[in-house]
């Protein structure tokens, strides 16, 4: 199976724990846009659910399917956000960020009862930090922001460059929120809690990465002799 269908799959699970009249964060990225699309289908169908999007690209893609939406700010409650990650582990810890969303995916997915990740199975790990740690920066004293945060990586016991976020057209990539990002390569995370720690004491810092004890559950789907197999870890209700 492909990566796609196996997306799809996960966001076919999720999709049954949506009820009449919840109230939705809608995450970013692919995965969270095969559930938006699922969505979008069910709500053509009659089901009535507010969405509260977490970038302008979930924005346009829900509104062009005709989901009713809000911003946090008139629906500062949730009922459940779906999203996707870039990294999960068996304690439900994340790394987000890789489609630059972390900060309103964070404050979305804060605001909600239940956070449920959805995923292709190739996300699961049993130590963070394969894929680079995404902060969030001001754009304020970039550089003395970076040196900090690597002095921050440092003393949380990790090792590897700090990167600037790029684009394809060479200039750094700009957040819905106006930041830069900065990706931490650190190939391990031994201690997320201290690492996330410490990048907090980092003036500059917008938002990191690391979703630790927000998640409620991830729905993973792997392909098993050709068909999708989904995983469960933690609770779904
Ligand atoms: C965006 C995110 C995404 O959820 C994460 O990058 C996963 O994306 P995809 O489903 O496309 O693999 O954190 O900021």
């Amino acid at each position: 199976m492909s990566g796609p269908d196996l997306r799809r799959a996960a966001a076919a699970r999720a999709l049954d724990l949506v009820e009449p009249g919840m109230r939705l964060g809608l995450g970013t990225g692919s995965t969270a846009a095969a559930f938006v699309d699922l969505l979008g289908a069910r709500v053509r169908d009659g089901l009535d659910v507010v969405g509260v999007p977490t970038s302008e690209a979930t924005h346009r893609q829900a509104e062009g399917l005709g989901i009713r939406l809000a911003r946090l700010d008139e629906v500062p409650h949730l009922d459940l956000t779906i999203d996707g990650a870039d990294e999960v582990d068996d304690h439900l810890r994340l790394i987000k960020g890789g489609g630059a969303a972390l900060l309103r995916e964070k404050i979305v997915a804060c605001a909600s009862d239940r956070m449920v990740v959805i995923a292709d199975a190739a996300k699961r790990v049993a130590t963070l930090g394969a894929f680079p740690l995404p902060i969030e920066v001001n754009l304020f004293g970039l550089a003395a922001t970076r040196l900090a945060v690597e002095a921050a990586v440092a003393a949380a016991g990790c090792q590897g460059p700090v990167d600037l976020r790029l684009g394809k057209d060479g200039k750094p990539v700009m957040t819905d929120g106006g930041h830069a990002i900065l990706d931490a390569r650190l190939g391990t995370i031994p201690d997320p809690e201290r690492l996330g720690a410490a990048l907090w004491s980092v003036p500059g810092v917008v938002e990191h990465g690391l979703f630790l004890g927000i998640a409620t559950a991830a729905i993973l789907a792997a392909d098993v002799g050709g068909r999708a197999e989904v995983t469960v870890l933690g609770r779904l209700v």
